[in-house]
């Protein structure tokens, strides 16, 4: 048996945004999507780091998403607050750290992705969406005790687990138990904007096996804090029951 993991594990909360923001953009530039998507970064500093901290707050109160976090200590919330304010802002930003034609291009391949196997193949799935590990702390185990949150999900409610590898996900997925279902490149070609994208499409090979109710498989992640948990069926199961009803 492997050793239990050295991190805590527990899910996202508000105050993690700025850690979190800050641990992604050092983690993702190694994968190559990054640098794809996010070409101008370093021109915009500050879009890059807006716009990230924006759509990990979104994600964070979405709930088909559950965020997760790995920590080297476990910490209880401290302090008193004593004044609360909010105001609300309308301004119209504008993304300058990325490159449309790209996105575009990237938001082919993954809307073909997405329809072939997370809506026809695997229409009930839990889909990884974003992994990193900080530079600082890689190969002790993090991300593997993060993605058996979800493995371990995706069995107990006996449906597909499913991700999109970058090449250093890869081995550790394969690791884990995702098997290859396909390699696509993502080919962006406008003008002299030429780049491409490898993409692997991962399913773990024993997603659908359902698990008796409470089973504990290998996760060391305490599910009943997980508040936000949901999947990306409800969705699905949504467009099914709105098509029942249209039909009558
Ligand atoms: C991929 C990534 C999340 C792995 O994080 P990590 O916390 O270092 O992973 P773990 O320590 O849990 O690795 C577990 C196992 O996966 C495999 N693995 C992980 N990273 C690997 C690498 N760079 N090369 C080869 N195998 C690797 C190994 O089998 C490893 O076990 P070992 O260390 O005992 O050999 C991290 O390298 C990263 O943030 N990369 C950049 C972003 C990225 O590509 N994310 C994946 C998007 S799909």
């Amino acid at each position: 048996m492997s050793p239990p993991s050295p991190f805590y594990i527990r899910p996202a909360e508000l105050r993690d945004l700025p850690r979190i923001t800050a641990v992604c953009l050092a983690g993702l530039p190694d994968d190559p999507t990054f640098d794809f998507l996010w070409n101008h970064r370093h021109e915009y500093p500050d879009d890059c780091y807006f716009f990230w901290l924006q759509s990990f707050k979104a994600d964070l109160y979405n709930p088909r998403k559950t965020f997760l976090v790995a920590t080297e200590e476990s910490f209880p919330i401290n302090g008193c607050i004593t004044t609360v304010e909010n105001w609300s802002i309308s301004k119209a930003y504008v993304r300058r750290d990325g490159d449309l034609a790209r996105r575009v291009a990237f938001g082919k391949t993954m809307g073909y992705v997405k329809s072939k196997y997370w809506e026809q193949t695997y229409p009930e799935n839990y889909h990884l969406i974003l992994l990193t590990t900080h530079p600082d702390y890689r190969r002790r185990g993090a991300a593997t005790a993060l993605s058996k949150w979800g493995i371990d999900q995706g069995r107990r409610a006996g449906i597909a687990i499913g991700v999109e590898a970058s090449p250093m996900g890869f081995p550790l997925y394969q690791h884990l138990g995702f098997v290859l279902q396909e390699e696509l490149t993502v080919e962006c070609r406008s003008g002299e904007n030429t780049a491409t994208l490898p993409v692997k499409v991962m399913v773990y090979d024993k997603g659908t096996e359902r698990l008796p109710n409470g089973t504990q498989i290998h996760s060391e992640v305490d599910t009943s804090l997980c508040t936000h948990a949901g999947i990306s069926t409800d969705t699905n199961q949504r467009k099914r029951k709105k098509k029942k009803k249209e039909k009558g």
